[in-house]
């Protein structure tokens, strides 16, 4: 049988044991900060200080030596080099550990913290050190208008056509360290599950853990490897 279209949603589980923080787990960074005051457009509007603070410290946290790819994000990038079919991996995350681990064939749904965009001429860039109000635009020089690639609540995700071609296209969906309480993500799988094999792997059952065909729970450094070798081995 030929190799399956793969598609792979990561969320802020899979860097958990890189050291960055999740979501909504207890420790996680919406018990530290409200939505609304720092991850929508109002908020940015309304403080944009205050909304670039909180994105400059994660930024800079994502520079922290400490911080690196673990065995998952390898695993899956070893999986991008030698599937022979086709793969996308879809990620609702903003840090840059997929990229640094090798994966090529991958999509930032939610954005990137290491890219910047102006909105006055809509210039995207990459961005290492923090923005401010001030901020000049290296592309049209405008101050004023610098705010992180990211996706707030309330703005539509990037890339949403490649990641439905590949969903339509989807023999094998797989969705790691996500809690799935987040849409159009956590609604992948309703798409695909009549027609796909589908595969939670996550610390716990996610909102949406009874949707897919198989689960596994346990850490994504264990789990993700695991499930590289055998696709590999079934397929590759
Ligand atoms: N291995 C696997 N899964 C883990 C691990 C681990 N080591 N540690 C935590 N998890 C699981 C948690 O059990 C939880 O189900 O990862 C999931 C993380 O869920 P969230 O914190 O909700 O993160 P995520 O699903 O990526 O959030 C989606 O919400 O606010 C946003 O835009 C942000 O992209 C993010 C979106």
């Amino acid at each position: 049988m030929a190799a399956p279209t793969i598609v792979i949603l990561t969320g802020a589980g899979i860097s958990r044991e890189s050291g960055l923080h999740t979501f909504r787990d207890p420790d996680g960074i919406w018990a530290r900060h409200r939505i609304e005051d720092v991850a929508t457009p109002e908020a940015f509007a309304r403080d944009p200080a205050l909304v670039q603070g909180f994105y400059n410290a994660r930024r800079a946290a994502l520079r922290d030596p400490a911080i690196r790819p673990n065995a998952a994000h390898e695993a899956l990038a070893e999986l991008d080099w030698r599937w022979p079919g086709d793969l996308l991996l879809v990620t609702q995350n903003v840090d840059d550990l997929h990229d640094r681990a090798g994966s090529r064939r991958l999509v930032h749904m939610h954005g990137e913290l290491a890219k910047a965009r102006c909105l006055r001429c809509g210039a995207v860039g990459p961005w290492e050190g923090d923005l401010s109000p001030e901020t000049p635009c290296p592309a049209c020089g405008a101050a004023g208008g610098m705010r992180p690639h990211v996706v707030w609540f309330g703005e539509l995700p990037l890339e949403m056509e490649r990641i439905e071609a590949a969903l339509d296209d989807c023999g094998l969906f797989v969705s790691i360290g996500t809690s799935g309480a987040v849409y159009p993500a956590a609604g992948f799988v309703r798409e695909v599950r009549h027609r796909a094999e589908t595969l939670e792997l996550n610390l716990e059952p996610s909102e949406g853990s009874h949707l897919f065909g198989e689960a596994r729970h346990g850490p994504a450094t264990v789990l993700v490897p695991a499930f590289v070798r055998e696709v590999l081995a079934r397929w590759g």
